[in-house]
């Protein structure tokens, strides 16, 4: 499905969560209609109030069909499915689904490894820097870090997404009504990249 992101990856913790809403967060401020689907059993659904997207329950394999039929039926909107960690062969099953497939990673060692054998599973998939530092020494320790462990896979990975405290505030059931520029401007420009990436437009924004 071209309309469908799934953002998966069998580590914990890397982001995936956080990833899927700052990406519907950002195209909501980007004049796009989307779908926040969570996946995950060990998380509660989120309440759609003050959100620039639906948030949607799709735990069980009946609400997930039904949620994606649905969305066929809507070709302007587009779905993005909060995999949960550690499900082999539901990361199989969403592989298969999405349109684009994202890997988050952090910057360490650990996660990397576990991402390349992911990206070598999921040949489709693109990784994408999760939690990247914001501060320059750190940022060209990673950079550095990434050429050692991930040099040949560079052409697979997208822009980082940065480390941005308030990205939690996506994450509380309700979100506050007014919310940190930072916030908007690191969810806008992960929107911007897949929009780009799928080749659909959007409402021209400045950060
Ligand atoms: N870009 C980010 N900036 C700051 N903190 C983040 C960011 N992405 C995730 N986090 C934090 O890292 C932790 C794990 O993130 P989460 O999205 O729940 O990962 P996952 O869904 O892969 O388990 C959470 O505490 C979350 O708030
Ligand atoms: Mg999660």
């Amino acid at each position: 499905m071209k309309q469908l992101i799934c953002v998966i990856g069998n580590k914990g913790g890397t982001g995936k969560t956080s990833i899927s809403h700052m990406l519907c967060h950002g195209l909501g401020l980007l004049g796009r209609h989307s779908i926040s689907i969570l996946t995950d059993v060990e998380r509660e659904p989120l309440s759609r109030s003050g959100r620039h997207y639906t948030t949607l329950d799709g735990r069980s394999p009946e609400k997930l069909e039904k949620i994606l039929e649905k969305l066929v039926s809507m070709p302007d909107w587009l779905g993005v499915i909060d995999g949960g960690g550690n499900r082999p062969d539901m990361d199989k099953h969403l592989y298969e689904l999405g349109g684009l497939v994202l890997l988050p990673f952090r910057d360490s060692h650990e996660d990397m490894r576990t991402v390349l054998r992911d990206l070598d599973r999921f040949p489709n998939a693109l990784g994408i820097p999760s939690q990247w530092p914001t501060n320059t020494w750190q940022q060209m320790a990673a950079e550095r870090t990434l050429d050692e462990v991930m040099q040949a896979y560079r052409p697979r990975l997208l822009d980082p997404v940065y480390s941005v405290s308030a990205s939690k505030l996506l994450l509380q059931s309700e979100v506050p009504s007014i919310l940190p520029t930072m916030l908007n401007n690191v969810s806008r420009r992960l929107a911007r990249q897949l929009l780009d990436r799928l080749g659909l437009p959007y409402t021209p924004d400045d950060d």
